[in-house]
């Protein structure tokens, strides 16, 4: 595993990291002598709801302005501390302070809102709902009631197992309602996956469905289920939605179909007075290691964080449509599909299936058909559409975008500027987001209305955040340099540990400087201080905006009985920011192949999902090793890059670094799979 200072690493010096992708930063590069600046449209700055007033409020008094946000919550008992800091790095925010995130997000806005729509639905098929909040609020509390009617309460732990149908976010407040931590897990993880999530947080209840839909093809969502439970003594019951009404396995007693449990109960459900620091939700992350980290979060700060920056950065009006294309299996589905928008009482929109189904133009669509003004995506996303061109956002009527924004990965400032160009019209700003699983909500952005902008810069902190950048020895690197990313004061979103162990949470952010959280991300600022982030300083890459950790691949690739030895790094590539690049020895009797290789790739999705599948294999007789046995990731990097190699005299065994080029250049020319 290479580490900060170590090959791969990221050198604050040189600014350079194996991890990334060498075009960017030459674009970014060549940007800065171009100084391409967009400063915000005067009509969008005259209606916008921060101005610089809110960044000079927060930057004299941070906690007199997070006291401020969060009092925009409906608490159900006041706080009695703002935050404390006795007992570092377990900071605590509002202390002594009740309430329940599904009544902020539901109950209150009934009295004026109860008709407004909270989300338009559609499902891949083209299916179709219209929800309210007054019918999300009843099917939510529908669910809550039928959970507990199973023995779920407060405190245990509920995964949920589903692809974006309506019942997702309904059964993320029905757990928010009665106390119960959810953790959801993406759709389309493994049983596995799934098992090792329900495992470590011992959950005591499953909710999925039938299939899910994807690319016209179904998902055997209740089999994957069946499969995981195998293992998982702790769940006693699940909770299966209909959805395509596919033929599944039944487990009497323990099995409940969703829409039979919902139907015998009552409409109305009482809501459980939760402290703000009691858990709300535990999201599994990758980390360095094999073993997913299960990030915790709290009610009060993280919904705090959530509805307070969902409404500066995307600028929330009461009539906005707004639309997060992520997937509520990942972060950015829980601060802004879920918990930031409904406790703002947007309008959202809820896709279900792939943005290539049936038509290159399915999202142009939808974004014509509800009238989009706000859209919020992936680069990866943005890349796929440029790839695609540009005749499909141009065959639809986009006049109703006003805002655009961006999560999960460096935005190429050529992807900036398509963006900008084919579906904002020239129009929108862009708001660049940075932040994590642990940050919880946006940490570093523009506020549309009041930041200029640049091309690929996430610009500055957000209001109540302290951002720096430091080198090596934790010192600030001051404007025009590259560091380290860190967070300088705890802020109330802030992830509270790692889902039983303590230790590894204080390890992994705190331990690096003295009272600064370390975020992972190499990054540098520009004279003006405009951040620019440079990718990330771990063993994590970021494919298609989706965080993986080249061991968790590496264990996947070892588990498969003809491999001796696996090295996984990731390489740049056009579309998904990050492609997965794959060296393999074999066991000594195994003859490799090109079926063989389909196997391994194959292997790798069934064990963690399709999403972690390797793009190329390149089997090897050896791989690069220092004398002390370390593999070196920095080098097989290189050679995937197309990079001149580093250097190599500290390698044990440099000849067959000569070999693996050569290997690697013959797969590339054979074409990467897909
Ligand atoms: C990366 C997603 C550059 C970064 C919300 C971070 C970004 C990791 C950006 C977190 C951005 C996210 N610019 N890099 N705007 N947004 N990242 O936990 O490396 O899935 O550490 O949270 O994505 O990924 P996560």
């Amino acid at each position: 595993m290479s580490g900060r200072g170590e090959p791969g690493g990221y050198d604050p010096r040189t600014q350079r990291t194996g991890a990334v992708m060498p075009d960017r930063k030459q674009t970014i590069e060549s940007l800065e002598i171009e100084h391409r600046v967009f400063p915000p449209p005067p009509e969008f700055a005259a209606q916008a709801t921060a101005d610089a007033d809110l960044l000079r409020r927060a930057a004299e008094d941070p906690e007199a302005y997070w006291a401020e946000e969060a009092a925009r919550l409906d608490w159900m008992s006041p706080w009695e501390q703002l935050v404390d800091r006795s007992n570092h790095p377990f900071y605590k925010w509002f202390v002594g302070g009740t309430l329940n995130a599904s009544v902020n997000c539901l109950d209150r806005h009934l009295a004026e809102r109860a008709d407004k729509v909270a989300f338009h639905w559609e499902g891949e098929p083209g299916d179709t709902q219209t929800i309210t909040y007054a019918d999300l609020h009843e099917r939510v509390c529908r669910l809550a009631n039928g959970l507990r009617s199973l023995g779920v309460g407060r405190g245990d732990r509920v995964a949920i197992y589903l692809g974006m149908v309506p019942e997702l976010p309904a059964a993320m407040l029905a757990c928010a309602r009665i106390g119960a931590p959810h953790t959801v897990v993406f759709g389309g993880f493994s049983p596995d996956s799934l098992r090792d999530r329900i495992q470590d947080c011992e959950c005591t209840a499953v909710i999925t469905a039938d299939e899910g839909w994807r690319n016209g093809k179904t998902v055997p969502l209740k089999a994957n289920t069946d499969e995981a439970l195998t293992e998982c003594p702790s769940v006693t019951s699940t909770v299966v939605v209909r959805r395509t009404g596919g033929d599944v396995g039944w487990v009497e007693g323990r099995d409940h179909w969703y829409d039979e449990l919902v139907a015998a109960q009552p409409a109305e459900c009482e809501p459980e007075a939760m402290d703000a620091e009691d858990m709300l939700y535990i999201l599994y992350t990758s980390g360095t290691t094999g073993k997913p980290k299960g990030i915790v979060h709290t009610t009060g700060g993280y919904l705090t964080g959530a509805a307070s920056t969902h409404r500066y950065v995307f600028d929330i009006k009461d009539d906005d449509v707004y639309w997060c294309a992520a997937d509520c299996g990942w972060v950015t589905g829980h601060t802004y599909i879920v918990y930031g928008p409904l406790a703002n009482g947007c309008t959202g929109v809820l896709y279900e299936g792939a943005p290539g189904f049936p038509a290159e133009d399915r999202w142009w669509e939808i974004v014509e058909r509800y009238g989009v003004s706000i859209l919020y995506m992936a680069p990866t996303a943005i890349r796929t559409f440029m790839k695609w061109g540009p005749e499909h956002p141009a065959a639809h009527d986009m006049s109703s975008l006003r805002l655009l924004g961006s999560v999960g990965e460096p935005i190429n400032p050529e992807a900036w500027m398509w963006y900008h160009e084919h579906i904002g019209g020239g129009r929108c700003p862009i708001v660049d987001t940075w932040w994590q699983t642990e940050t919880g909500c946006i940490m570093i952005s523009p506020l549309p209305g009041v930041t200029p902008t640049k091309p690929g810069s996430a610009t500055f902190a957000m209001p109540g955040i302290s951002a720096d950048i430091v080198d090596e020895a934790g010192n600030s690197v001051g404007l025009g340099a590259g560091g380290y990313l860190v967070l300088t004061e705890p802020w109330p979103s802030m992830l509270r540990t790692l889902y039983g162990d303590d230790e590894r949470f204080v390890e992994t952010y705190w331990s690096q400087y003295e009272g600064k959280y370390l975020a992972g991300d190499g990054a540098r600022r520009d004279d003006d201080g405009y951040y620019w982030f440079l990718g990330r300083i771990d063993d994590v890459m970021n494919v298609s905006g989706h965080r993986l950790s080249t061991i968790e691949i590496e264990s996947a690739l070892v588990d498969h009985e003809a491999v001796a030895e696996a090295a996984v790094v990731g390489r740049s590539d056009e579309t998904t920011g990050q492609a997965i690049a794959a060296f393999v020895t074999l066991k000594g009797d195994v003859t490799g192949d090109e079926e063989l290789i389909g196997t391994l790739r194959k292997h790798v999705a069934t064990r963690i999902g399709p999403i972690a599948r390797p793009k190329s294999i390149v089997l090897t007789d050896d791989l690069p090793k220092t004398r002390s046995g370390k593999i070196m990731r920095r080098l097989l990097r290189d050679i995937s890059e197309h990079r001149q190699l580093g250097d190599v005299t500290t390698l044990a065994n440099a000849e067959v670094v000569a070999d693996i080029a050569d290997m690697a250049e013959s797969a590339r020319a054979a074409g990467d799979e897909d």
